[in-house]
């Protein structure tokens, strides 16, 4: 049985879910995107850019709930060096939501290209045109986001020996219920 656990506020897992299911959907439309062609190349495209903005919105609102409302501590036998992997593995995670979608619109602009909203919301350059910056962007944006998927994975890892293995409500803290740590 799980033990009773102290939840995460209702704003922070209401942005977990969310934008886990938005993230996830990023890796997967942006890999799809580079493996495709024409039409729905150009398709992906355009669902990839608005949602990776909005996922830079939501990042930093989901930061300012973050520092406001603190999350429950980790199991007090939870070894120190799970916890500081625990801790390492999210302050990662913040890192890269912010920056991935921060890379890619500071990749177009330097190659030259709109980033684009839908058919007329037109967002500014962030970085000076430049094809030697966009080289290194387009890389950037590749690399990082094989640690996203990687840091991803050791997180559902983790997630799933604490739900299945551990049963110590860490999972149930962040899917909500009743319960507290
Ligand atoms: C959390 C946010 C984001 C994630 C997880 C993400 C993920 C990815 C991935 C996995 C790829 C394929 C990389 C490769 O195989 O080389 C990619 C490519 C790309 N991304 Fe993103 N991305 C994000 C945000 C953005 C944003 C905000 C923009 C632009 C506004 C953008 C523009 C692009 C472009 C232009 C490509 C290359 C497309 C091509 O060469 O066909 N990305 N992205
Ligand atoms: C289906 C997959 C996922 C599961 C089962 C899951 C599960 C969890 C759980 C149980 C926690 C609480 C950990 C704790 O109490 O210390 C957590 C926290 C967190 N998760 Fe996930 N997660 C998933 C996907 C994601 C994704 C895709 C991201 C972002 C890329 C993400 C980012 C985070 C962050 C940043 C925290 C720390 C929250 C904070 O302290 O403010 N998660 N996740």
């Amino acid at each position: 049985m799980n033990r009773p656990t102290s939840l995460f506020s209702l704003p922070a897992r209401v942005l977990h879910w969310l934008m886990a299911a938005m993230i996830v959907a990023m890796l997967f439309i942006g890999v799809g995107m580079v493996a495709s062609v024409s039409a729905r190349h150009a398709w992906l495209v355009q669902i990839h850019k608005p949602l990776g903005i909005a996922i830079l919105v939501l990042a930093v609102v989901r930061l300012a709930v973050r520092l406001r409302r603190p999350p429950p501590p980790l199991p007090a036998d939870l070894p120190a060096w799970q916890k500081l992997a625990a801790h390492a593995s999210h302050w990662l995670l913040y890192a890269l939501m912010i920056a991935m979608p921060l890379i890619g619109w500071a990749m177009l602009s330097a190659g030259g290209y709109p980033v684009m909203l839908g058919a007329s919301l037109r967002l500014p350059s962030i970085v000076a045109a430049s094809p030697v910056v966009f080289a290194l962007l387009r890389h950037l944006h590749t690399w990082l986001a094989m640690l996203l998927f990687f840091t991803f994975v050791a997180h559902l890892a983790a997630a799933l020996h604490h739900g299945l293995i551990r049963r110590d409500g860490v999972l149930s803290g962040m899917v909500g219920g009743r319960a507290s740590r």
